[in-house]
């Protein structure tokens, strides 16, 4: 029994390079759909304890990873916050729309008994994955929940949100507060329910004008993570600032996060280079590698990227989630080559 080489990763270890992909547990293994079947109202699934713990063992039965990503979504915020989240064939998420100004944004909802499956679900997969094995624990970051919630559905620029940044900025910062103690409550439920590492994912920090990334993305991060330790949750933090360019460097040294997350468009030579040193990096392939059956670029993309992080603290993954055509045997063609590179 030994602890899970992310974690070791993330305070300071530098031999073995562990691996574990984002959307791991989706739709590209075909098994997933026997246990999406068992219900189809997707917020229920994500509510269901049973169906929670398959899906998150699921990836574990076809490949050789170093941890388990909870089964859950972003939205489960908005949704606890009576949001009336739907997710729709084809569609993707539709929510009722934020309208800026509008009063009711503070509402004493508790995260902790509005998600207590989750947190049932996680004691669980703790109690028995093996210990060599790290359940990750995560959350939407304030911008992209806010994002979701305004615009209420996904969106290819989210001009609403962007509008209302400008318009109704004091209402729209008290949203960000808000959500702000949401993620922190219910990363903290997580951590404390036996998660070994928390993610943030902010899938839309792209979005953000430059002006304001501090305020919408450093900040909200940094303030998350002082809640966590406030409250005596003193486990490692990856952040995902999808897409955020060189706003990247800022966020490095200061949103307080253990380790970034960078996106496929990443150049991780500028990386090295540029970011952080005291903290870890995870990433980054392009999960489109992984759709063709074959590919000659594949192999040495991998060999590659392994090479330029060699001395680095370094977490092999995607530079976003893995997508609905990946193909299986891609996905272990990359572990082999991960586990089988020695520096
Ligand atoms: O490995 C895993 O898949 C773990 C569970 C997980 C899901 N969503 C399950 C899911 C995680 C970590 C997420 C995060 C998530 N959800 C993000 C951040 C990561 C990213 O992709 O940028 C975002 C933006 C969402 C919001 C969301 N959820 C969208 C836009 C959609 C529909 C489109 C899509 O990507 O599938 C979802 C639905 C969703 N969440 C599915 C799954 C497996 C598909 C639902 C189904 O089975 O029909």
């Amino acid at each position: 029994m030994q602890e899970n080489l992310i974690s070791k990763t993330l305070k300071g270890n530098k031999s073995d390079i562990p691996i574990w992909f984002l959307r791991q547990a989706g739709r590209h293994i075909p098994e997933y759909f026997e246990i999406r079947k068992k219900e189809t109202n997707f917020i229920k699934f994500c509510l269901n304890e049973e169906l929670i713990i398959k899906s998150t063992n699921l990836p574990l039965k076809y490949y050789d990873l170093d941890a388990a990503i909870i089964f859950s979504d972003i939205l489960m915020i908005p949704w606890a916050m009576n949001r009336n989240v739907k997710f729709t064939k084809n569609f993707g998420p539709s929510l009722n729309p934020m309208i800026p100004n509008e009063t009711n944004i503070i509402q004493n909802i508790s995260i902790f008994s509005k998600l207590k499956p989750l947190k049932n679900a996680i004691s669980y997969l703790r109690n028995t994955l093996p210990k060599d094995i790290g359940l990750i624990g995560f959350a939407g970051a304030p911008w992209t929940l806010a994002c979701y919630m305004i615009e209420g559905s996904g969106s290819k620029d989210f001009i609403n949100t962007r509008k209302a940044l400008w318009s109704s900025n004091k209402w729209f910062m008290q949203l960000i507060e808000t959500l702000i103690v949401y993620v922190a409550d219910k990363l903290e439920m997580q951590a404390r329910a036996g998660a070994d590492i928390l993610m943030l994912f902010d899938s839309w920090s792209h979005m953000i004008p430059n002006n304001f990334f501090n305020d919408c993305a450093i900040r909200p991060t940094a303030k998350i993570i002082d809640i966590l330790r406030s409250r005596k949750i003193f486990i490692p933090v990856i952040g995902f600032p999808f897409k955020a360019g060189a706003s990247i460097v800022r966020y490095s040294f200061e949103s307080k996060v253990d380790c970034i997350a960078l996106d496929w468009s990443v150049d991780l030579r500028w990386a090295i280079m540029n970011i952080n040193k005291d903290i870890a990096i995870q990433g980054n392939l392009d999960p489109a590698s992984l759709i063709p059956s074959h590919s000659d670029y594949l192999s040495q993309n991998v060999l590659s990227c392994l090479d330029i992080m060699k001395e680095k603290r370094f977490i092999f993954n995607v530079g976003h989630g893995l997508t609905p055509d990946c193909k299986i045997n891609n996905v272990k063609e990359v572990i082999n080559i991960v586990r089988n590179y020695t520096r």
